[in-house]
């Protein structure tokens, strides 16, 4: 069981003529929660996205169990797919549904559950997420953390042996950010395996096993925050995080 439960192994894609992902390695133990970090436009969200197979990578693996991505068929992918549950910045949930019915919608279509079956589930994931008095409101009726919420219920419902969120909190005012986090933070504790990239440089410091720098398409610089954001480090990290502080503090 030593092997990783996920291996991003040498990604390259180029997108509009642009090389946007150089030669990216990762890999992810069982239970592991491991943070991206690093300037706009670095390429955490492509990268994020070619591990989800949303976007095709050139080149490079993905591997999930040691299943490699890159020698499935097309209907394996889908499969893959599933296995791996991804959270957006701006939550995607169907307008027209209610909060039940966006959690219950892929258990009925791609699990195959009946409405009463995946309901049920559907309620449960709620009530994970501490919504469980919100099911039948509709996004419109949610605030932002709460549909962030319900966009983690809807990925948790699948089963995913991993869980990659992409900025889950930027869209959302402060005094929201915090419902959100401990939500991750439970799953966490929970045994999820995770990657996320984020700018809560106070959530990345305490909770992940490694800090992982990205920019132009590369990973810069990786390690555990103790070493990274340790007291006088000269790290790319320490020195992007404490422009990060600036800034936010300047803006309130
Ligand atoms: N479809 C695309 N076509 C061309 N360039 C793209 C496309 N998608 C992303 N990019 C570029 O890739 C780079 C990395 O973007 P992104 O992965 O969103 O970075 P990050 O999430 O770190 O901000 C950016 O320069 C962006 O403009
Ligand atoms: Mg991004």
């Amino acid at each position: 069981m030593n092997q990783p439960i996920l291996e991003v192994k040498n990604i390259s894609k180029t997108l509009g003529g642009k090389l946007i992902l150089d030669d990216v390695s990762l890999s992810l133990n069982r239970g592991e929660l491991k943070v991206l970090i690093g300037p706009s436009g670095g390429g955490k969200s492509t990268l994020l996205q070619c591990i989800h197979y949303l976007i095709n990578p050139d080149k490079g693996d993905v591997l999930l169990e040691g299943r490699s991505a890159a020698e499935m068929g097309r209907r394996n992918i889908c499969a893959f797919r599933q296995e791996i549950g991804m959270i957006f910045q701006d939550f995607n949930l169907f307008d027209h549904l209610n909060a039940e019915n966006n959690v219950a919608v892929a258990l009925r279509k791609v699990k195959g559950l009946t409405k009463e079956a995946a309901l049920k589930r559907a309620r449960q994931e709620l009530e994970r997420v501490g919504l469980a008095d919100k099911a039948t409101l509709y996004p419109a009726q949610l605030s932002g953390g709460q549909k962030q919420r319900v966009s983690i219920a809807r990925a948790l419902a699948m089963d995913p042996k991993v869980m990659l969120l992409d900025e889950p909190t930027s869209a959302l005012d402060p005094e929201l950010i915090g419902e959100v986090l401990n939500v991750i933070v439970d799953l966490s504790k929970s045994g999820m395996t995770m990657l996320m990239a984020t700018h809560q440089i106070g959530f990345a410091r305490h909770l992940t096993s490694e800090i992982i720098f990205m920019e132009r398409g590369g990973i810069a610089e990786a390690g555990p925050p103790s070493v990274l954001l340790a007291e006088g480090s000269c790290s790319r990290t320490a020195d992007f995080c404490s422009k990060l502080t600036e800034l936010l503090g300047k803006n309130g």
